[in-house]
Parts: structure tokens; sequence; C-alpha cells
């Protein structure tokens, strides 16, 4: 805990923090929808806001923005207190869900309004606009209306017009929401191109775990309105905090159980796993790709399992099993026609050593 009040501190002295939230609060009629939450995001860095819908991510990024007032706690922005600016003072640019680009508006007016409003002279703003298109790879789209763009290509000109400020903070709510699943992969990789190659600082919510695991330099993690982790992806995926934590990003089983003075655990249904971990009422966190078939008992302890459920993915198929009385889910690849059924019993094996145990007490 020290550690990180002295990283804090050192990195605020260095001016690392671009965005900085200290015990930020908002109330609804007595409700918190944001509790409690202290956020540094660094220069240039690319973080996600993650959590399931209702826990607080839109209304902490509209704080951020400038859109809604906070009930307690302080927002800063390159080093300055911007709690109570409004949101054109505070150097960010915002995508919306709904990408929110005025209708009656070309593609060019929806970019270049910002800078009108700035009074800007118009060879200065055809110049920005065209290099804003440019970026996103649109450059023959400047006279159509939004009507006439498909969904991501009205994203596009959303993230055109943010960057056409050149923010220093560009802030990004669920901004693929509704493309298909094949766009929202490509766009992914635009937008973090995009960013890269503007070197803005961005904040960015989605619910959508994969994203956030693949586009992100940090992902923060929330659960009903306060943050529950912040962390990289592989510290997120690989060392969850809390078995919320573990759910919420990616598939797992959670475990409820004990570890003994030996060091192992024993669930709640007995199913014994041995290690060395610390002694306590725990949780453990099994992945599927943690339990692989056993061809044989001889390399070493494996488990009989009873399949219950099997749904196969194309790529793998993934298994649910009773396990002396625990269900647990395993993914493996099983060659054409070799599918296991639910009946099966199968031999199973657990590298332990891959196994997160949460002690109860280790939580925050
Ligand atoms: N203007 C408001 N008045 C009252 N309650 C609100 C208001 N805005 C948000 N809330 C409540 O605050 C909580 C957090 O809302 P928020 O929109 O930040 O969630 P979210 O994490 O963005 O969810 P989603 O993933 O569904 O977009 C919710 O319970 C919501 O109902
Ligand atoms: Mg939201």
């Amino acid at each position: 805990m020290l550690a990180l009040v002295q990283e804090r501190e050192s990195m605020r002295e260095a001016g690392h923090f671009v965005v900085e939230l200290n015990s930020l609060s908002k109330y609804y009629d007595e409700v918190p929808a944001v509790a409690n939450v202290s956020l540094g995001v660094r220069r240039g860095e690319l973080l996600c806001l993650l959590g399931p819908s209702g826990c607080g991510k839109t209304t902490t990024l509209r704080m951020i923005a400038g859109f809604v007032e906070p009930t307690s706690g302080t927002v800063s922005i390159n080093g300055s207190d911007m709690t109570h600016q409004p949101p054109y003072r505070r150097d960010t640019g915002m995508v919306f869900q709904s990408y929110a680009l005025f209708p009656h508006m070309t593609v060019a007016e929806n970019i270049a309004f910002g800078l009108e409003n700035l009074k800007w002279p118009r060879e200065k703003r055809e110049t920005r606009v065209e290099e804003m298109l440019k970026l996103v790879e649109l450059p023959h789209l400047t006279q159509r209306f939004p009507s006439q763009l498909s969904g991501g290509q009205q994203q596009r000109i959303a993230l055109a017009r943010a960057l056409a400020m050149r923010p220093a903070v560009l802030l990004l709510d669920e901004p693929f929401s509704n493309l298909d699943a094949l766009l929202r992969v490509r766009m992914r990789e635009e937008l973090r191109q995009v960013v890269r190659s503007v070197n803005v600082t961005t904040l960015f919510v989605t619910h959508d775990q994969e994203e956030a695991l693949t586009m992100s330099d940090r992902i923060v993690v929330m659960n009903a309105g306060h943050v529950e982790q912040v962390g990289t992806p592989g510290d997120i995926y690989e060392a969850p905090l809390t078995p919320f934590v573990a759910k919420f990003i990616g598939w797992c089983s959670l475990l409820k159980g004990t570890v003994g003075p030996d060091g192992a655990f024993t669930s709640s249904a007995g199913l014994r796993l041995g290690g060395n971990w610390s002694v306590g009422p725990s949780t453990a966190v099994i992945r599927p790709e943690q339990i692989k078939l056993a061809a044989d008992s001889a390399a070493g302890p494996c488990h009989q399992a009873r399949v219950l459920q099997a749904h196969y993915y194309g790529g793998a198929t993934r298994l649910l099993l009773d396990l002396n009385g625990e269900q647990l889910t395993m993914q493996e690849r099983f060659p054409f026609g070799c599918h296991p059924k639910p009946g099966d019993v199968v031999n199973v094996r657990i590298n332990m050593h891959e196994i997160r145990v949460i002690q109860a007490d280790e939580r925050p």
C-alpha cells in the first residue's frame, strides 16, 4: 500500500498523470452511482473502464468530461483542478455511445464544429478536417450527411471530430456497441492505431471483456460504483484480486473452500487441490484452459469427471464437468467425431501451479 502511495506521489511530481481522480463520487438521491473512485491515468496510456451494466462507467467518464457534477471528490487534468470547470475548458474530446453526430451537418461540418466555435479561419479548418479524415481513412466522405454513412463510418467520423481539437484526453463511451462482431474487431485495431499515432491519453468504456483485454494498456474493473481492481490485462486475467474480477474477466469456475496447514485447498464439496497457498478461507479460480484431458494417470494425479454439458465452439469444445461434487468448466479441442457427450466419464488433470487461490481477507 505504501509503495503504491509512493509511486503515485512520484508520478504526480513527474507530471505523468494526465487525468487524476481523487475520491470521486456521484450520488443520485442518496444512491451512489460512483463511490470514492481514485485513479491516475498516465500520459499516452489507453485505459479501459470495464464493468457490468450500471456499475458507473458512463458517470465516471462524464464527470471527467464535465457533463456531470461530482457530489464529492476532484478531477484534475494536466495538473489543474477541473472539478468545477465547464467541458470546453477541460481539453477533452468525447465520443458518445450513440456517436451524437449533428444530423443536419455534413461530415466536414461535423468535424470542424469545435474549431469553428474557436473562430479558426476557414483555410485552417479545412486543412485540419482533411488531416483528420485522412487519419480515419475516409478522405472521400466530406460532403455526406451522417444518415448517408454506415455505423462504422459514423464511428470513425465521431472519432475524427473528437480528435480535431487535439485534446489532451480522449474519452470514448462504448464506441463500438452498435457495430457487428467483425467490424468491432477491425475497429479495435484501427482505434489503437489512430490513438497511438496521435499519442493521445485515452479512457475507453466497455462492458466487453475481450475488447478490454485486447486494447488496453491497463484495465479498471468497476463493480457497483467502486473500483475493484486496476492492472494490466495480464494482471487482471492471471491474478484477479477478487472473485468478482475473476468471474467478470474470462470464463472461470469459482470454488469456495479453505486452505489447510499443509497448503492444500479443499473445496466445500470436498475436492482437494494440492498446492502451497496461504492458510484460511479462500476461493479457487480455475480457468477452462487449466484443466486438461489426462491420457494416463502415470504422469501425475488426475481426477475422474462426469460430463454434464458439452458445447461445440468450432475451434474447441467447452465441457461442464462434475468433479467430486464440484462443477468445473474445461475447454479442449477434440478430433472430429470424438466429442464427449453428457454422461461420459473423462480423466482430467488440473494444472495446480497455474491456479489462483484468493484468500478471503486478501480482498480490498
Ligand atoms: N441522471 C441519473 N439519475 C439517477 N440515476 C442515474 C442517473 N444517471 C445514472 N444513474 C444511475 O447510476 C448508476 C450508474 O450508471 P452509469 O450510466 O454510469 O452505468 P454504466 O456502467 O455506464 O452502465 P451501462 O453499461 O449500462 O452503460 C446506474 O444505477 C444508473 O441507474
Ligand atoms: Mg454506460
